[in-house]
């Protein structure tokens, strides 16, 4: 298990865009394995590449404790509904805002073999694939916060 070292807002790998991915390598799928082992041991629901300071197209997620997602060149495809609830980041440690997502989204993606797979998520599993999407994209969850961020203690936030 390796952890790599989260960045957080204010460094400015967090608002470049990421480059797509062409093939996999032993050293993307040593990236991808220390994503999660990273993701797990601060206790997330989901991590982009640019939070570890690597600019390429993948997120990895686990929003139910089941098993982590990897998600390689996502777009999503399909989106309806809104939800608004509490929202938090690893790169934006101990504070939360509230963000309005939309409630259902289709993404389509490349697994780790680079095999195509598509997933349709709702509520907390629909925002963390919005929250990571846009971390690709270089941007964070506190640009789309409905009034102030708040401070939350660590051991009680949902961080994704
Ligand atoms: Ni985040």
């Amino acid at each position: 298990m390796a952890l790599r070292k989260i960045r957080e807002i204010g460094d400015d790998i967090l608002n470049k865009t990421c480059k797509e991915i062409t093939e996999m390598t032993p050293r993307l799928r040593n990236l991808i394995e220390d994503m999660i082992d990273t993701m797990y041991e601060a206790n997330g629901v989901g991590l982009a590449a640019p939070q570890v300071g690597v600019l390429k197209r993948v997120v990895v997620i686990d929003t139910t404790g089941e098993g982590p997602y990897v998600f390689i060149n996502p777009r999503i495809v399909e989106s309806s509904g809104e939800q608004t609830g509490q929202e938090g980041c690893l790169s934006v440690p101990g504070k939360s805002g509230e963000v309005t997502r939309p409630n259902y989204v289709k993404a389509v993606a490349l697994d780790i073999d680079m095999k195509p797979f598509e997933v349709e998520a709702t509520e907390l599993f629909a925002r963390a694939i919005c929250h990571e999407l846009d971390h690709l994209d270089g941007h964070l969850y506190v640009e789309k916060v409905n009034g102030e961020l708040h401070d939350v203690k660590y051991d009680e936030e949902d961080e994704d």
